[in-house]
């Protein structure tokens, strides 16, 4: 079958790799928009104008569901472009709920691009499943694009993962696909105090199971 990823940018194709190497039975059809990209601080008619045509393309090309490797837009567009893509849509969206209940300090923390952690989706997450932990949001609002254009600053990445650290967050959370790509700097950098989470095998858990529903 063909399934489609889409993501702004780069992020997504961390995503796609993954789901190709669990289920190289599939043709994965990976979609970016990198004239836009990134989209984390951009408004949301802008992301739902940008996002679309790009959906809809995957669907013209006959894919038979849809994974929204991005967070950004999961978090806030989800109902709305279910109610615009004829094809199922599997969002992914910080790990909030694990990552509570994997916490022994109390103290997690959540990297994800101004939008996602503007969500509503993403206040529902913290009240629903995290309403004793104390989440911490650290500034990665420039991460997206660094990552796209491949000019990581390893410093600035790692000082922001020790002050994390310092504040006793034992969970992190990438609440952005972009930031798969830098994953391993990140574990590296908690020097073993934090466990970091992302969602992808959850997701091609899911997948998983909406394609036996469509079989
Ligand atoms: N990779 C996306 C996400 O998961 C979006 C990054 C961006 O375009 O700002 O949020």
């Amino acid at each position: 079958m063909k399934i489609g990823v889409f993501d702004s940018g780069i992020g997504g194709l961390s995503v796609a790799n993954a789901i190709k190497l669990a289920m190289p039975e599939h043709e994965i059809i990976f979609k970016n928009d990198a004239e836009h990209v990134p989209y984390g601080t951009r408004s949301l008619d802008e992301i739902l104008a940008f996002t679309l045509p790009v959906l809809q393309e995957l669907v013209d090309e006959g894919v038979v569901c849809i994974v929204i490797a991005c967070n950004t837009v999961s978090t806030n567009l989800i109902e709305t472009l279910r109610k615009l893509i004829v094809v199922p849509l599997i969002a992914m969206e910080p790990m909030v709920k694990p990552a509570a209940k994997q916490t022994k300090t109390g103290v997690i923390a959540v990297c994800a691009t101004p939008r996602t952690l503007e969500s509503r989706r993403y206040a529902y997450l913290k009240e629903a499943y995290a309403p004793d932990t104390k989440v911490l949001e650290p500034d990665c609002s420039n991460w997206a694009l660094m990552i796209e254009q491949n000019k990581v600053d390893v410093n600035a990445i790692t000082k922001l993962v020790d002050d994390i650290t310092r504040q006793k967050a034992d969970v992190i959370v990438l609440g952005c696909t972009h930031y798969h790509w830098i994953e391993e700097l990140i574990v590296e950098a908690t020097n073993g105090k934090a466990v970091v989470l992302q969602p992808e095998q959850p997701v091609i858990r899911e997948l998983g199971v909406v394609l036996a529903e469509i079989r």
